[in-house]
């Protein structure tokens, strides 16, 4: 588990952060935050540098599009979804949870 302070989480993009020795990769979607997996499903290759657009997260590699709602893939090159870790949000701190 490791908590971060909500300002360290971009209003629009993503940031990689450390949770016990394993980067992950937050975001907002809405007023939601949300702590993934940083490796793309597509060919396991990171995501840092993804973008984050109208509620979906494009990989900067071959431009695979997931839904941020659900972690579901968006696009015809692979089937998997993002893997999504628990996130509680309290006040100004973001807990999250592997
Ligand atoms: S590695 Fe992400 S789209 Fe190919």
């Amino acid at each position: 588990m490791a908590t971060i302070p909500l300002s360290q989480i971009p209003e629009s993009g993503a940031s990689i952060i450390e949770v016990e020795g394993k980067r992950v990769l937050v975001c907002r979607n809405g007023n939601a935050v949300l702590a993934m997996d940083e490796t793309c499903p597509h060919q396991d290759l990171s995501l840092e540098g993804a973008r984050v657009r109208r509620g979906s997260l494009f990989c900067p590699h071959h431009g695979a599009r997931f839904s941020l709602e659900d972690g579901r893939s968006l696009s015809p090159m692979t089937d998997c979804p993002l893997k999504f870790y628990p996130v509680a949000v309290s006040g100004e701190e973001v807990e999250i949870t592997l």
